[in-house]
């Protein structure tokens, strides 16, 4: 493990970057939208379990023993099983810039006896603490939390330097929040930002898209 877990309230290191575009949700200019903690709290409901099951949403792509990113994590409802499933000698590193968000999820994960495989940051992707990950990531996942990120272009070029060669990105937004046309935008960003989609993007309920990064080409 790279980090202690005793380092991740330390504030987040910056903000968007100078060229930031509008972000992709629909909210008026200038009032950037941040999921609420109380809303942190319902996410975490066993009542999503009926809708969403974790499992079969991610498991495809993870795999015992991998570093798995998780930017906007709130308190955890995919971030549990995803400990469950990178296993004892796997990591998942958890990234909220709300310390109430990483705060509930440290209170779940040490019920679950899975704290040990959490690496919390509270902060952005921009964050000095994950420098050490760059090329190093096996698999993000970026939840319900695109569409409150303010320069979405520059989250996924930083996303597309995580991940290692061949690792991939799953993206999924809400419907309710996300319009087709806004979802599409965020897609040509991950294209521009230089991955690369697996499955041709659903538009549909929920909107979700699977990218890689290329493999690095032969010299
Ligand atoms: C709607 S919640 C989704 C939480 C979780 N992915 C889920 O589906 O249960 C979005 C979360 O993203 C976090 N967030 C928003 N922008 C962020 C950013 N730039 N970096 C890290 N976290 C961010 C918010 O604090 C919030 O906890």
């Amino acid at each position: 493990m790279v980090m202690s877990n005793d380092s991740h309230r330390q504030p987040p290191s910056s903000g968007p970057s100078d060229e930031a575009a509008p972000g992709t949700a629909p909210y008026p200019a200038g009032r950037p939208y941040v999921c609420p903690p109380w809303i942190g709290r319902l996410l975490v409901s066993p009542l999503r379990r009926l809708f969403t099951d974790p499992r079969r949403r991610l498991g495809p792509h993870v795999r015992p023993g991998m570093t798995v990113l998780e930017p906007g994590c709130a308190m955890g409802f995919f971030s549990l099983p995803l400990a469950r499933m990178v296993g004892p000698t796997g990591r998942v590193v958890c990234v909220d810039l709300q310390a109430t968000m990483i705060d509930g999820l440290l209170q779940r994960a040490k019920q679950a006896g899975l704290d040990d495989r959490l690496v919390p940051i509270c902060g952005t992707l921009d964050d000095p603490r994950l420098e050490p990950y760059v090329g190093r990531i096996d698999f993000a996942a970026a939840i319900h939390m695109v569409h409150e990120v303010p320069d979405g272009a520059a989250f996924l070029r930083r996303l597309h330097d995580l991940l290692r060669p061949a690792a991939r990105l799953l993206v999924i937004e809400p419907r309710w929040h996300v319009p087709a046309a806004a979802f599409a935008r965020t897609v040509e960003r991950a294209r521009k930002a230089g991955l690369v989609e697996l499955d041709p993007p659903r538009a549909g309920r929920p909107r979700s898209a699977l990218f890689e990064r290329p493999a690095e080409r032969a010299p």
